[in-house]
C-alpha cells in the first residue's frame, strides 16, 4: 500500500494537529558545552549520531533541534515508545503491519523534524524514514544507512567551560542533593534507587525525589526506567567535590 493510500485508509486526515507533549523533544542540557563542529555539520536529510553510551549523542541532537531545527519537532525514543501508541496520540490507528507506513505519512504530511533516539539497527530505522525532510538518529552502533550523513560522537573533552558551569549548578543544590551527588559519583556505572538509598542511608522515596531533581538539573542521566548514570565529566566533577 502506498503511503498516501495508507493515510486515507487509516485516517491521518482526522489526526490532531499539535505534537503531544510526550513526543516533543525534551530540553537540551542547560550547561551544554562544545560540539561546535558536530552542530555545524548537521543539516537537512538523515543524520546518524553514533557513539558509545553516555558520550552525548542525545544531548547533541536536542541542542541542534533547539537551536537550528525548524518547524514542528517529533521525538521518538525507539527503546521506549511503542509506534502504535505514538499514532494513537495523534488520533490515528493502524493495523500493526501498516503502522510504519502510517507513521512515515504522518511525518511527511506534517513536515516534522524527527528525532529517532536509541536506534539499534538500520532495519529498525529504515521503515520509519519519510522520503524527504530532516531526521536525526542516535545509535550506539554505526548504522551504515544509505544516503545518511553519519557522525561519530566521541567523548567530550572538557575544554575548560564545563567545570565552571557544573560548579554553578552544584552550589545551587540543597545540601541533601549535593551530598547524594558527591556520594553516588563513586558508583562506576548505572545505579538504581535502592543502591543510592543504601549509599546515602536514606529512604528510597526521598532519594528517588532527589535523584529526579539531579536529572532535571542535567547533573545525572536517567537510563531506562529506573537506572541513573553520571556522564564521565560530571562524575569526575562530583568526585572532586569530595575533597573540597
Ligand atoms: N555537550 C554537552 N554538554 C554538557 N553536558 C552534556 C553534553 N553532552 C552530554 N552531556 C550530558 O552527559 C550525559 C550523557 O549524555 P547523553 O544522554 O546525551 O548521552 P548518549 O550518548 O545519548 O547516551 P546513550 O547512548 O546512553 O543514550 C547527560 O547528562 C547530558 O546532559
Ligand atoms: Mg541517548
Amino acid at each position: 500500500m502506498s503511503d498516501v493510500l495508507a493515510v486515507r485508509a487509516t485516517g491521518v486526515i482526522r489526526g490532531r494537529n499539535d505534537v503531544p507533549p510526550r513526543f516533543r523533544p525534551p530540553a537540551p542540557p542547560r550547561h551544554f558545552v562544545g560540539r561546535d563542529a558536530e552542530l555545524a555539520s548537521i543539516r537537512a536529510g538523515v543524520t546518524v549520531l553514533y557513539g558509545a553510551g553516555g558520550t552525548g549523542k542525545t544531548a547533541l541532537a536536542l541542542k541542534w533541534l533547539r537551536e537550528r531545527g525548524s518547524g514542528d519537532q517529533l521525538y521518538l525514543d525507539l527503546a521506549a515508545h511503542d509506534l502504535g501508541r505514538v499514532l494513537r496520540a495523534f488520533g490515528l490507528s493502524a493495523e500493526p503491519e501498516d503502522e510504519r507506513a502510517v507513521f512515515r505519512s504522518l511525518v511527511l504530511r506534517r513536515q516534522f523534524t524527527l528525532l529517532l533516539d536509541n536506534a539499534d539497527s538500520a532495519e529498525q530505522v529504515t521503515p520509519l524514514l519519510p522520503p524527504s525532510g530532516t531526521v536525526l538518529v542516535t545509535s550506539r552502533v554505526r548504522l551504515n544507512l544509505p544516503q545518511a550523513h553519519e557522525i561519530a560522537v566521541g567523548s567530550l573533552t572538557d575544554d575548560g567551560r564545563l567545570g565552571p558551569l557544573l560548579d554553578r549548578s552544584y552550589v545551587e543544590l540543597p545540601e541533601r542533593q549535593a551530598r547524594l551527588y558527591r556520594l553516588c559519583a563513586w558508583e562506576p556505572d548505572t545505579f538504581g534507587v535502592p543502591m543510592a538509598a543504601a549509599i546515602a542511608g536514606e529512604s528510597e522515596c526521598d532519594v528517588e525525589d532527589a535523584l529526579d531533581d539531579l536529572v532535571e538539573k542535567s547533573l545525572l542521566t536517567e537510563v531506562g526506567d529506573d537506572g541513573f548514570r553520571f556522564h564521565d565529566l560530571v562524575r569526575a566533577h562530583a568526585r572532586a567535590k569530595r575533597y573540597q
